[in-house]
């Protein structure tokens, strides 16, 4: 039997494996700046919290939730999403208020997969629990900003929109249920559930003839409380004065349930129909919707596959340094030896192979193993005290002294 991996998922291997490090690196390092401390959640939650919090009328939770029994027959589903399992650790371990947390790890949705879209794949995340400034807002933008700027991500556009409050929300259903009033047999099976759960979930429909129908909708926007208009407002300066470009997008409601107030995205024209690298907002309710006292929240999530898609990192990153020694006979092993404990000493990355082979096939050893370089270790080289160094992507050799190969390593 052959066994393959299952729909959506992927094997991640080098080159791509070494980018993912590097997102990953450069994300630890952009969050850094800003106190953000990692915290690790479990992979699989009790269903009942997605339903609570990710929202019983998403399409996350109707359509594409990996629910599974366990033999205890406890219901659990692998996350869809960061959030909830990070609200509830800060509910369920009394995590003092304000926390600032980060997360990098594999989510799972049931969808079709396409180019940027899988069933398993990973997000970057930040949650910001206990602050509820329209500064802060600005600054998680900033930090998704910022991070695009490090990894060197062109095209980047920002998306944002205000999604309301449960003060203001009412009118605005109302609103839209008015305008949908007569259009119901105009819209799709799907819209028409929506429209009795929560109708604001119709504008997640992807479907064209509805969406032509809901161009010329209310905006949720228009019908803004005063304490919401005067936070987007806010929120609006905050990006003015960090000089963040930035489009309102009166269409985006994002797919979840939680969100109150600001709403946010980050849009790539390079990835074609799955064109959002990342996206968040507000969720000042979700803390007390779970049990914890009333505080306000605000975070994102960033696509991790789709950032890999698009970033053009330099070669180094893709080609990290790792040094093969390749030795023509038994009697240079123990050389050979040597000088990779000396090289891992000096932090250089060291492959060597113990079973002796032809030359060519430990230069093919060498290839296989993303090697960067190749030291050649004959008689001659140790008579004269000197290694060929081998560029392996280039074919290129040189002579270097035996007692410069450190230093020479160490500048490539
Ligand atoms: P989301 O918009 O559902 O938000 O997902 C965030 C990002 O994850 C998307 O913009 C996209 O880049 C990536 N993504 C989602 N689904 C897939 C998929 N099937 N394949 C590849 N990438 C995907 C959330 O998940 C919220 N928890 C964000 C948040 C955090 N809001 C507040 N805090």
């Amino acid at each position: 039997m052959k066994y393959i991996r299952p729909k959506g998922t992927r094997d991640i291997s080098p080159p791509e494996s070494f980018k993912k490090s590097w997102v990953e690196e450069i994300f630890r390092k952009t969050v850094g700046k800003y106190g953000f401390c990692e915290i690790f959640t479990p992979i699989f939650e009790h269903t009942e919290l997605f339903l609570r919090s990710t929202g019983e009328s998403t399409d996350i939770v109707t359509k594409q939730m990996y629910t599974f029994t366990d033999q205890a027959q406890r219901s659990l589903t692998l996350r869809p999403e960061g959030t909830p399992g990070v609200v509830r650790a800060i509910i369920e371990n009394s995590i003092k208020i304000p926390a600032r947390f980060f997360y990098i790890g594999p989510m799972y949705r049931y969808e079709r997969p396409q180019k940027g879209r899988y069933r398993e794949f990973y997000q970057l995340g930040i949650e910001v629990i206990g602050e509820a400034s329209p500064e802060i807002d600005t600054e998680v933008i900033e930090i998704g900003y910022q991070f695009f700027i490090s990894l060197g991500i062109q095209n980047c556009s920002i998306e944002i929109n205000s999604v309301g409050c449960p003060e203001c929300r009412p009118k605005f259903r109302y609103e839209l249920l008015d305008f949908l009033a007569d259009k119901k047999d105009q819209i799709c099976y799907d819209c028409k559930i929506r429209l009795e759960k929560n109708p604001l979930r119709v504008f997640d429909c992807k479907k064209e003839t509805c969406q032509k129908i809901y161009q010329s909708a209310p905006k949720v926007r228009n019908s803004l409380c005063r304490d919401c208009a005067n936070h987007f407002t806010a929120v609006t300066i905050g990006l003015n004065e960090r000089n963040i470009k930035y489009t309102i997008n009166d269409r985006m409601v994002r797919g979840l349930d939680y969100y109150t107030k600001t709403a946010f995205e980050y849009i790539s024209s390079k990835l074609g129909a799955q064109d959002s690298l990342g996206g968040g907002g507000r969720y000042d309710n979700l803390v007390e919707e779970l049990g914890g006292p009333k505080t306000p929240a605000i975070g994102f999530a960033l696509g991790e596959d789709r950032i890999i898609l698009v970033a053009e990192p330099s070669k180094t990153i893709i080609q990290p340094k790792l040094i093969a020694i390749i030795y023509l006979s038994k009697k240079e092993l123990a050389y050979s030896k040597e000088l990779a404990t000396e090289l891992r000493k000096a932090e250089i990355p060291v492959y060597l192979n113990y079973e002796l082979k032809k030359l060519r096939t430990q230069l093919s050893y060498a290839d296989a193993l993303k090697a960067s370089h190749a030291i050649i270790i004959g008689e001659d080289e140790i008579a004269k005290r000197v290694l060929t160094l081998r560029d392996m992507a280039s074919g290129e050799q040189q002579t270097i002294a035996r007692n410069e190969i450190v230093k020479k390593l160490t500048d490539l």
